[in-house]
């Protein structure tokens, strides 16, 4: 199956959340195709008849995957949701987009390897995830795998933000409003992908995805950073006064251990779809 131009129709999944808004938002550039928005309301992943139903109501050609348990620290407690969406929720939706012959795109994690490597991370590397969340992340990308005759990409992205929803970004320019000095981790080393670059991203991909080229891929913005020097470059571009201490990781504990180092090699996603990668200060400013 080869999703050429005379097919088109992409159902959005987890419509409200940050990926999902910039896929609204984006939506205006891509008037080739046709979006439908599918909020939890909408379109339940856990449901089969809630998939079904929105299947037989829109009958897409393509689902793209946003919706996640995403509470990375609370899925350390909470493992049954997470694995029921990111695991039994994934299961469930490629099952019927192989049945219905839909292809599907799904986002993963970056969360899916332990960190401890000192080059970026290819996608043939064995993922070693830490968390809860990483590891029900990985139980969604090998459910999908799983099945034979379905036409898929997982992209594995870090870093997500975005003007919408929750995210690093949103809340240091809210602290930013509230204090006057914060604290940041200054050990961890990722890349900040604006979710509107991946909604792109994903956009350029789906004409040219077909069963030959499935697969998992890796897609970020360009430019390494720690969590510290991103905070200080927020606050430079939103203009906020504020003094930044850098941390280390041993000082700020989470219930879900982070990864020391979240870079992503996305040469197979470039080869293969000639996606753009802008820097990420780039598009703070
Ligand atoms: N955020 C990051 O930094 C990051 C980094 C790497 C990868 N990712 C991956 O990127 C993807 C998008 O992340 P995001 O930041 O857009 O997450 P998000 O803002 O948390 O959005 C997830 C959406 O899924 C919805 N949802 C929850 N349960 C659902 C269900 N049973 N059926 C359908 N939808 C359901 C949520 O609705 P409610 O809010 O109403 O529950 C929410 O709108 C996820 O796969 C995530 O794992 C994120």
């Amino acid at each position: 199956m080869r999703l050429a131009n005379s097919h088109k129709k992409i159902l959005i999944t987890g419509a409200n959340g940050q990926l999902g808004t910039a896929f609204k938002v984006a939506q205006s550039h891509y008037t080739a195709f046709e979006c439908v928005f599918a909020s939890k309301e909408v379109l339940d992943v856990t449901s089969p008849i809630s998939i079904e139903n929105a299947i037989q109501a829109h009958q897409p050609d393509i689902i793209v995957n946003t919706a996640a348990y995403t509470a990375v620290d609370a899925a350390e407690t909470h493992e049954v949701d997470a694995y029921r969406l990111n695991q039994e929720g994934v299961r469930l939706l490629a099952t019927l987009c192989a049945s219905y012959k839909i292809a599907l795109i799904h986002i993963s994690t970056d969360y899916v390897f332990d960190g401890t490597s000192t080059i970026p991370y290819v996608e043939e590397i064995t993922p070693n995830p830490q968390t809860v969340y990483g590891k029900s992340k990985l139980a969604g990308e090998l459910a999908i795998q799983d099945i034979d005759d379905l036409t898929y990409a997982i992209i594995r992205t870090s870093w997500l933000y975005s003007d919408y929803g929750q995210n690093f970004y949103k809340t240091m320019v809210r602290l930013g409003t509230e204090r006057d000095e914060i604290s940041v981790v200054n050990d961890q080393h990722g890349i900040p992908t604006l979710a509107d670059d991946l909604a792109k991203a994903i956009f350029k991909m789906i004409p040219q995805l077909e069963h030959s080229n499935r697969g998992v891929y890796h897609y970020s913005n360009t430019g390494i950073t720690t969590w510290y020097a991103f905070a200080k470059a927020i606050f430079k571009h939103s203009k906020i006064d504020i003094k930044v201490n850098p941390i280390s990781t041993n000082e700020y504990p989470t219930a879900a251990k982070r990864p020391m180092y979240s870079i992503l090699n996305c040469t197979k996603i470039i080869e293969n779809f000639g996606v753009s990668r802008p820097h990420w200060e780039d598009k703070l400013s």
